[in-house]
């Protein structure tokens, strides 16, 4: 029986998923792949804490130059996280002739041309299903299962640790950081938390499913990336009354002879809609595919074994891949490298959106017809709207009251211009509370 040697640098959360659904379903997996996965060398700095995961049979080294130049590691698997030395490791390997597997998001979303072009050069393969949404195989999904359709749009509820803050502060009162926290506790967090909470672990991996959705290089660099950290229990409040719930979305967009758009931001969706209700660390995935439709993937977006079965489903792919033809394998991002198109990522200015909106304003006559004369101006159209009495805001009981506007498609430059009016009247009395709003149909 083929056995794939694989040597295992990092031993964290996801490593120790790895190494104990390994344990547990080895008979399974060779079963299904005709292959045995044997773990032969696994690294972490700390020896003692590594010694105690694994049982003797297995190498424990610190330096992770050893575990890559040993002979009996055929394929290098990066759970370490971080991009300096995840990437030095990882080029190491490529250049060693090693195949790589790694969850890595954050180093893939910054140095994934260099390394993919590295690992074409060299004839590696460089597998990430659990990068993206952790234990959900969209990769494989875009990349494969709708290779026949012309991707539109994607969006996502792709950090799992920003849904379950989301979830506690809405249906259990939790305060945002106790919720934060919690999810910390239970393994779901990145090391550095800040990267789950401002987004930027989300648009990492809305970076990634861009280019294999689109054909277009990884371009981390040009997203507009905004978290939930600015958000407000008052506006979770207020977006259910009128129907709606907020969720930190990932969007790719294609926008016809313009670009894409590439963004992330706490976004109204629907409440009527699956993907609204999607609670706690679960994932879930819109794709618009232009033969399929819409399809929808769910499941746990993090978490150790959930993560672990991804990183083993690329080791059986690689174990499987490793023995065909180069020119016959599932190229890395989905597109031949020659047919990677450098379509623009547009600013956010360019977007094309609906928003909600809210206004603290004086209650005074006129007010509501001077707002929407402005919107009016800039062509954004007013689709619902929900003023609260004075006495249901709270302070000043006479002075001021809540306007909150759910408006139709525009412009994000349009909408602007319009905020930049409105804030400027002097009945509006604190900054306006702006969030974008998706349909989704
Ligand atoms: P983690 O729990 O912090 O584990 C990181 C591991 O790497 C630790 O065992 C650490 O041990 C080791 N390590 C760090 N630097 C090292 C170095 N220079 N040399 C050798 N070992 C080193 O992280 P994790 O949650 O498992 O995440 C790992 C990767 O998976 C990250 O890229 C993350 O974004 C990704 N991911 C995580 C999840 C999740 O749910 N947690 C889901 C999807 C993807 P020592 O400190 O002893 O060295
Ligand atoms: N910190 C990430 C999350 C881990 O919460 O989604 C999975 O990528």
């Amino acid at each position: 029986m083929k056995v794939v040697r694989v040597g295992l640098i990092g031993l964290g959360t996801v490593g120790a998923g790895v190494f104990s659904v390994l344990r547990r379903n080895q008979e399974e997996i060779k079963r299904r792949t005709g292959c045995r996965i044997e773990i032969t060398t696994v690294s972490r700095r700390d020896l003692d804490k590594a010694r105690s995961m694994v049982d003797g049979a297995v190498r424990v080294v610190a330096n992770p130059h050893e575990l890559i130049d040993s002979p009996d590691v055929d394929v290098v698997v990066e759970l370490i996280g971080g991009c300096d030395a995840a990437r030095e490791f990882v080029l190491r390997a490529i250049a060693a002739g090693k195949h790589v597997v790694t969850a890595n998001k954050a180093l893939l979303a910054t140095h994934g041309t260099e390394i993919f072009a590295a690992a074409e050069a060299r004839g590696v393969m460089v597998a990430f299903e659990a990068a993206v949404a952790g234990g959900i195989p969209i990769v494989k999904a875009l990349r494969e299962g709708l290779t026949a359709n012309r991707i539109q749009w994607i969006a996502g509820i792709i950090n799992g640790t920003t849904n379950y803050i989301l979830s506690e502060m809405r249906n259990r009162g939790v305060s945002f950081d106790a919720a934060l926290r919690q999810a910390q506790a239970l393994g779901y967090a990145e090391t550095d938390p800040t990267f789950d909470v401002n987004g930027t672990d989300a648009a990492h991996k809305a970076t990634l499913m861009s280019a294999i959705a689109f054909g277009i290089p990884v371009q981390f660099d040009r997203a507009y990336v905004e978290g939930i950290s600015g958000l407000a229990n008052l506006d979770l409040r207020y977006a259910e009354q009128l129907g709606y719930r907020i969720k930190l979305l990932g969007i790719v967009r294609r926008r016809e002879g313009e670009g894409v758009e590439l963004r992330v931001h706490p976004t109204l969706l629907p409440a009527r809609q699956l993907i609204a209700n999607v609670e706690g660390a679960m994932n879930a995935i819109v794709v618009n595919g232009d033969a399929v439709g819409n399809t929808l993937y769910y499941g746990k977006g993090a978490g150790s074994e959930a993560t672990a079965s991804a990183v083993i489903a690329d080791l059986v792919d690689v174990a499987r891949l490793s023995t065909s033809n180069p020119e016959h394998r599932v190229p890395y991002l989905a597109f031949q490298p020659g047919a990677v198109r450098d379509v623009q990522v547009l600013p956010i200015a360019e977007a094309i959106t609906s928003y909600y909106l809210r206004l603290r304003v004086a209650d005074e006559t006129g007010v509501l017809a001077r707002v929407t004369a402005i919107l009016a101006q800039s062509g954004i159209g007013v689709g619902a709207l929900l003023q609260l009495e004075a006495k249901d805001v709270g302070g000043d009981e006479s002075a001021q009251t809540d306007l909150v506007i759910l408006t139709h498609q525009a412009r994000e430059r349009a909408m602007n211009v319009a905020l930049t009016q409105l804030q400027a009247l002097p009945v509006v009395l604190a900054p306006i509370v702006r969030i974008r709003k998706e349909e989704l149909d």
